[in-house]
């Protein structure tokens, strides 16, 4: 794996090492160690999880490429869609090339019932309502993805594992702010920060009520 499989246009590439950003996160639950090393137990299984939310986050980032809430796109949209979906693409590169390299196979199908949790929470038929929840949900998933590569990162003693995920912290974490700074051409500032608020709320619970088991966004045993 080359390093600059994770270069990202959205925030400066963290420098090697630095694993730990948690000052900006603002999630309202902090996912213990435990978490990381319960799911390390099955590694392979892991990474072919993350191999469809790679796949399932790109998908996610181009649907939003005409829905600018405006006549015309706003400043930044176009372009911070296709960055995440080619950083998403590029994760997804690497994550399989990993996965073969370590003798395992991408399973067959894929589930992922916290997107499907939090996407419950999106206002639908509310227009500018439903778009900027969407956004916000994606935002969501961003973040608590760049917090469990942030534990990944620290618990796994495999060495190529912990730079491959330590490599993954900085894109996500970027990918959570260009999603709330979308959201914010959306609804009025205020709005989004209300909203924004909520969503991080239930987002904590939803995490918490996740089954355990392989999978980046799992429960914790
Ligand atoms: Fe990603
Ligand atoms: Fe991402």
């Amino acid at each position: 794996m080359t390093d600059n499989i994770f270069q990202t246009n959205t925030l400066p590439t963290f420098p090697r090492g630095l694993v730990r950003i948690p000052k900006t996160l603002p999630l309202r639950y902090q996912t213990p160690p435990e978490w990381a090393e319960g799911v390390l137990l099955e590694p392979l299984e892991l990474l072919s999880d993350q191999a469809y939310l790679e796949k399932k986050a790109a998908n996610n980032a181009l649907e939003f490429l005409n829905l600018w809430p405006s006549a015309g796109p706003p400043d930044h949209w176009l372009s911070s869609i296709a960055t995440i979906a080619q950083d998403e693409t590029s994760h997804l590169k690497a994550v399989l090339k990993l996965l073969e390299k370590k003798g395992g196979v991408l399973a067959r199908s894929h589930k992922n019932p916290y997107a499907l949790d939090l996407r419950t929470l999106v206002r639908k038929g509310k227009g500018g309502q439903e778009l900027a929840d969407r956004l916000l949900v994606s935002a969501l998933i961003e973040a608590r993805s760049c917090e469990r590569f942030e534990r990944l990162a620290e618990s796994s003693k495999d060495s190529e594992l912990s730079k491959f995920y330590a490599g993954l912290i900085a894109s996500e974490n970027g990918h959570y702010q260009l999603f709330v700074d979308m959201a914010m051409k959306v609804l009025a500032p205020r709005e989004v920060e209300n909203r924004w608020d909520k969503l991080l709320e239930e987002e904590a619970k939803i995490i918490q009520a996740q089954a355990s088991g392989p999978r980046i966004h799992s429960g914790t045993l």
